[in-house]
């Protein structure tokens, strides 16, 4: 990448393209990037999302008519999770760069769609899983490096939302398969790449359970949204976007446009994704992985331990808990016959620990080194993604499913 600007279109001005790829990235990274388009299909949220960014480039509300007329360099997208795909191919085809949210897509056939479209048009694809940056993970990945507990052998990894996060996916869109994939896939992306990452192999089988025994046609009573709710009282996840002028800005107004309201039902009885679930998996380098999500509960974070032949690696990290907790994360470094040793990581400010600045300085700063290999492309989009179908099929189908099952990726790519 060379030192100019580059010509930047950000495509999707929801929460994530306005700030991490609107507002921050104007604010830290002016020098490398300038906006020559904003595209939404909904013309009033990518106004206040322009406004909000600071820009001026020019709306677009159709990918193909921005391609044409705006000529980007590099495409953000930013946009529902099932959008994806044809936006990523269509950028591709123009010739252009492309810096995708995760998930990458949500099916194996989107999957396979996008890996082809990369090889015929030669243009490089980023896939942005911020948590390979959080300072935390870099740690342990340098740890599983070096060897530090020998050969890892399995791996315990379970994750929790808690009722302000974890609930936010079933107000909006995610509470669909269509939309999200489920959250096997929109959310345990992070999680599946994390693993996949620290352990450099290639998941092969998934076995995994899904339930739905908190939000949806758990609740007590619904209504269709909080704003026109009759049970606000009663309701412990009652939300107000007017008190949060972010969240106004962006969803009040602009849902007159589409009707994609932020503050929907948590209870409604459509919703068609688990709440509650668990998977294994088996590498193609012996490390079996018991994993967990979990979304209604009352700390946000995760624990992790690699069980190695020499050793163990464990952390608790805490990201929001309903105790007191220190301002750094604590490794845990155990040997068998050995001494611990404690390591701390200090939890630098930003999102995501620090994390999300180093992504962005790993996209548009060049020459940034990546030791670790924390870039990631569209084969680990596409590898995250696939563990995700493959629990969810694995849910609905009652056995163990292997991933090369799913035809996710284009002859020539073997699993
Ligand atoms: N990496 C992370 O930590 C992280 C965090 C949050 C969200 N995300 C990802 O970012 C993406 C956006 O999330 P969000 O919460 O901002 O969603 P959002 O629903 O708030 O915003 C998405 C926007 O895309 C627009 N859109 C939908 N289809 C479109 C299309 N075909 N063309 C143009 N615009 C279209 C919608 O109108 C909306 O404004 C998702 O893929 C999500 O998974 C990643």
């Amino acid at each position: 990448m060379s030192d100019e600007r580059h010509r930047v279109a950000l495509v999707g001005t929801g929460h994530r393209g306005a700030g991490m790829w609107g507002k921050e990235l104007l604010a830290g990274w002016r020098d490398r990037a300038e906006f020559v388009a904003v595209c939404d299909v909904n013309e009033l949220r990518a106004s206040h999302a322009r406004a909000e960014v600071g820009t001026n480039a020019p709306i677009f509300t159709d990918v193909d008519t921005m391609l044409a007329v705006a000529k980007p360099e590099i495409v953000i997208v930013c946009t529902r999770d099932d959008t994806h795909d044809e936006i990523i191919v269509k950028a591709l085809e123009a010739g252009c760069r492309v810096i995708t949210e995760k998930p990458m897509t949500t099916t194996p056939e989107k999957c396979r769609r996008i890996l082809e479209a990369e090889i015929r048009t030669g243009r490089q694809i980023d896939v942005t899983f911020n948590y390979r940056f959080a300072p935390t993970a870099a740690r342990i990945k340098q740890l599983l490096m070096e060897n530090a507990i020998g050969t890892v052998t399995s791996v315990d990894f379970h994750w929790y939302l808690d009722t302000k996060h974890g609930a936010d996916y079933f107000r909006r869109w995610h509470a669909y398969e269509k939309n999200s994939g489920s959250l096997f896939v929109h959310k345990s992306t992070h999680h599946f790449d994390l693993l996949n990452w620290y352990l450099d192999s290639t998941a092969l089988e998934v076995s995994a359970f899904g339930t739905q025994r908190n939000y949806g046609r758990n609740g007590p009573f619904r209504g269709e949204r909080c704003m026109t709710c009759a049970h606000t009282q009663e309701c412990d996840f009652y939300l107000d976007i007017r008190k949060d002028p972010w969240l106004n800005t962006l969803y009040d107004e602009p849902a007159e446009v589409d009707g994609y309201f932020r503050d929907g039902c948590l209870y409604r009885e459509d919703i068609d994704i688990p709440d509650t679930m668990t998977a294994m998996l088996r590498y193609e380098n012996g490390v079996i992985v018991s994993y967990s999500l979990n979304t209604y509960m009352p700390i946000e974070g995760h624990h992790l331990a690699f069980n190695g032949t020499k050793g163990r690696i464990e952390i608790r990290q805490y990201e929001r808990q309903a105790f007191e907790t220190p301002d750094y994360d604590e490794i845990l470094l155990m040997k068998n016959f050995g001494k611990v040793e404690r390591i701390r990581v200090p939890h630098y400010s930003g999102g995501h620990f620090g994390g999300d600045d180093r992504l962005r300085d790993m996209l548009f700063r060049p020459g940034t080194p990546d030791p670790l290999g924390q870039r990631a492309g569209a084969l680990a989009g596409a590898m995250s993604m696939l563990c995700g179908a493959a629990a969810l099929a694995s849910v609905k189908q009652g056995r163990p499913i292997k991933l090369k099952e799913l035809g996710g990726l284009p002859d020539g790519i073997q699993i």
